[in-house]
């Protein structure tokens, strides 16, 4: 039988706040922290602060009962068995992960600290930070049998979170030591024994009670190479791709053909095979130039991490190379671009390659009108309206009299336009997709010149026809 343990989560950010409400949804009474009164009196508001599925249900379910939010981390850790750090590890000019935000809240949590207590590594972190969380505890007077930490990396992506939570394809637990690893098994208990998928009112996803995700119990680090490794694979999985999407333009060839091709093969999986503008979001252009940071410290050659990197800023200039080759000029042309988020269904706008995109744009000298579901307040404060930018209301304002549409977010709303619509919005009818959402054999139907990733560039047919008349 499962029983609850008291949890306290340190950060209330993408990763802390999701964590938070999950946990209550799996029947632990947790605390979340944060140092920032305002996101706290907000979060004991009801306000979610970030958009994400189920999140407002959930909170509204278990806000000040369940999941308590406070300022306090003496009193939470005083309260807590298990005490999860999930704050920010933003990237150092170097590609280090900046870990003073763990190491602050590792000297606190210490110095409170009375009895035993495991803490937990939530957030990204490179390897050895165990070690150095163990010695910052043990600096500030506490002693060795009062606390473990171990590592328990989060693999949820934005938009997905809560059900990523709920459903994991799998729990990696690094733990050195019996007690605390006994512990991280009891707090997921409701999801490995099944028990959570047994609930009406639970949140729908793929595990079933006769198919709960497995647990993986590692060394501490293990799984934190676990969580770097991941995610470094999977941006050298879409660099992959759009290096060979590039290929394909230069073939003729089709990569959505090859990708398929490719992912049939179930040691290859289709999945992160999506060709685009490169990654973008809070975790992998970080976590790449972290790993990459730390083979190098250790002295291992994983230049290959390089090369990933390379080719993500090289397909951003790509996009911009391809709007070139079909509006000449780039200088007081008028682009109505479609997305700003990093990717679809989040106002997310950390290293967007879409708003990298705009930048290029403006700087060669485009005028440019953007719309985005959710993510044009957070856009406005990074590039402020101006003679140059505008934000549109809808997709259609976006494209009113512009020269072309680029489109640089998949948002499922941007692959249901209305096409003749579109088309009369348009001053040309040209539209070039970064996201590949769209059949070129539709779109030429339709009356555009249609350009895409790693596609055959397609045109209007009486273009072609003209074209074949003239030849
Ligand atoms: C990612 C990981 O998926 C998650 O496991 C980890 O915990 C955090 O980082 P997230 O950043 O939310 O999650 O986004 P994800 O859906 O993985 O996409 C990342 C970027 O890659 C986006 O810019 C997306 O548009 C791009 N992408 C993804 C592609 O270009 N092609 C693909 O096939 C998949």
């Amino acid at each position: 039988m499962s029983k609850p343990i008291p949890i306290a989560v340190v950060g209330s950010g993408y990763v802390g706040l999701v964590a938070a409400v999950c946990f209550a949804e799996m029947g632990h009474p947790v605390i979340c922290v944060d140092n920032d009164e305002r996101k706290v009196s907000a979060l004991q508001g009801g306000d979610t602060l970030i958009h994400e599925h189920y999140l407002p249900e959930l909170l509204g379910k278990y806000r000040n009962s369940r999941v308590r939010f406070t300022t306090d981390l003496a009193e939470a850790t005083r309260e807590s068995d298990a005490i999860f750090i999930a704050v920010g590890t933003p990237q150092s000019e170097n590609g280090d992960a900046d870990l003073s935000y763990v190491e602050a809240v590792a000297c606190e949590i210490a110095r409170s600290l009375t009895s035993y207590k495991v803490i937990v590594e939530k957030s990204t972190v490179p390897v050895y930070t165990n070690e150095w969380i163990s010695r910052a505890f043990e600096r500030n007077g506490v002693e060795r049998h009062l606390f473990d930490v171990v590592s328990n990396p989060e693999f949820l992506r934005e938009g997905t979170a809560v059900a990523d939570f709920l459903h994991p394809d799998r729990i990696v637990v690094g733990a050195d030591s019996e007690r605390a690893g006994a512990i991280l098994r009891d707090i997921y208990a409701p999801l490995t024994g099944g028990k959570y998928y047994e609930r009406e009112d639970g949140i729908p996803g793929p595990c079933t009670v006769s198919e709960p995700p497995p647990l993986l119990m590692t060394s501490t680090k293990s799984a934190e190479i676990i969580k770097h490794a991941s995610n470094a694979f999977l941006a050298l999985k879409i660099s992959f791709i759009n290096a060979v999407s590039n290929l394909c333009e230069a073939t003729n060839a089709n990569v959505e053909q090859v990708a398929r091709g490719m992912g049939l093969d179930t040691r290859i999986g289709p999945k992160f095979l999506r060709p685009g503008i490169g990654y973008g979001g809070s975790c992998f252009p970080k976590d790449v130039a972290a790993f990459r940071s730390v083979a190098e410290q250790l002295g291992i050659d994983f230049s290959l991490l390089s090369e990933v990197e390379k080719i993500n800023i090289q397909q951003k200039k790509r996009f911009v190379g391809k709007v070139r080759s079909a509006l000449w000029n780039l200088r007081g042309k008028r682009l109505g671009v479609l997305g700003l988020a990093f990717k679809g269904d989040t106002d997310d706008i950390r290293e967007s390659p879409a708003i990298e995109i705009v930048k290029m744009l403006l700087n060669e000298g485009c005028i440019i009108a953007a719309f985005d579901p959710a993510a044009i307040e957070r856009t406005r404060q990074v590039l402020p309206e101006s003679k140059e930018l505008r934000y549109a209301s809808n997709a259609y304002d976006a494209v009113a009299d512009a020269d072309a549409l680029l489109i640089l977010t998949d948002w499922p709303e941007f692959a249901e336009l209305d096409l003749k619509r579109l088309n009369k919005a348009l001053r040309y009818p040209i539209v070039i997709d970064g996201r590949n959402l769209y059949d070129p054999s539709v779109m030429t139907e339709h009356g555009f010149t249609y350009l895409s990733v790693g596609r055959p560039a397609a045109y209007p047919v009486r273009d072609l026809a003209a074209a074949s008349s003239r030849g």
